[in-house]
C-alpha cells in the first residue's frame, strides 16, 4: 500500500495490540516499537505517514470520534458503552473474542427481590435487563467485578468471559449469555470523506486478513 496522506490509528496495548499486528502487517504496517517495552504513546511505523497511538481501550472511540485518530481498533464492549454515534464501524476484525455474560454464585438469581448487578458495562447491563423486563439495581465498578458477589456488594456481575478461568478461580459461574464480543475497526467520519481512497484500501487489506 502507498500512504499518500497521514494516517493515525488508535488502539490499546495488550491483547488488542498483539492480535492487531497480523492485520496491520497485511496492510504493510509494522510498528517501530513494542508498547510493552516502550513508554512512547505515539509509535512510529515503517511508513513515515502512519502513526499508532497507544491509549486506554475505553478512550479509543473518543479519539476517533473527535478526529485525534483517523481509525481505531476497539472492543464491541467498549463501543456499546460509548454509544457508537459519531463514528463509523465498517469491519468486525474478529479478534479479542469473548462473551459478555452475567455471572455469580450458581444460586444467585434464586433469591427474591431486586437483584444488585455490579459492572463496568452499565449501558449494556441496563439494556439487557430492561429488555427482559427485570428491575435491577446497577452498581458501577471500574474493575475486578468478580469480587463484588464475594464480598456481598452485588448478587451478580455483568462482565466479559473468555476462558472462564477468572470466574472459576473465584468460585463463580457464568449464568446468562448477553452478547458475543470482538474488536471492530472504527473510522472518523471526516477522515472517511477526506481520506476515502486510503481508508478504503486499509479496510480492504484488513478484510482480507480477517478472512484468512
Ligand atoms: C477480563 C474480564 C475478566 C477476564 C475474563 O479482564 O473482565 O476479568 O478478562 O477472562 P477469562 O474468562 O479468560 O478468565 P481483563 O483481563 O481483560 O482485564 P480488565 O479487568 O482490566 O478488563
Amino acid at each position: 500500500m502507498k500512504f499518500d496522506a497521514p494516517i493515525t490509528i488508535a488502539l490499546s496495548k495488550g491483547r488488542i495490540f498483539n492480535q492487531s499486528l497480523p492485520l496491520l502487517a497485511h496492510a504493510g504496517i509494522e510498528p517501530a516499537d513494542d508498547p510493552e517495552k516502550s513508554r512512547k504513546l505515539i509509535l512510529d511505523t515503517n511508513h513515515e505517514q502512519v502513526k499508532l497511538v497507544i491509549i486506554r481501550a475505553t478512550d479509543v472511540p473518543t479519539y476517533v470520534e473527535y478526529g485525534a485518530a483517523d481509525l481505531g481498533i476497539a472492543g464491541k464492549d467498549v463501543l456499546l458503552e460509548h454509544g457508537g454515534e459519531g463514528l463509523y464501524e465498517p469491519l468486525d476484525l474478529n479478534i479479542a473474542r469473548c462473551r459478555m455474560m452475567t455471572a455469580g454464585y450458581p444460586d444467585a438469581v434464586e433469591q427474591k427481590g431486586r437483584l444488585r448487578v455490579a459492572t463496568k458495562y452499565v449501558k449494556s447491563a441496563q439494556r439487557y435487563f430492561a429488555a427482559r423486563g427485570e428491575q435491577v439495581e446497577i452498581i458501577k465498578l471500574y474493575g475486578s467485578m468478580e469480587l463484588a458477589p464475594i464480598v456481598g456488594l452485588a448478587d451478580i456481575i455483568v462482565d466479559l468471559v473468555e476462558s472462564g478461568n477468572t470466574l472459576k478461580a473465584n468460585g463463580l459461574v457464568p449464568l446468562e449469555h448477553i452478547t458475543d464480543i470482538s474488536s471492530r475497526l472504527v473510522v472518523n467520519k471526516a477522515s472517511w470523506k477526506m481520506k476515502h481512497g486510503l481508508i478504503m484500501q486499509l479496510i480492504e487489506a484488513f478484510r482480507e486478513a480477517v478472512k484468512k
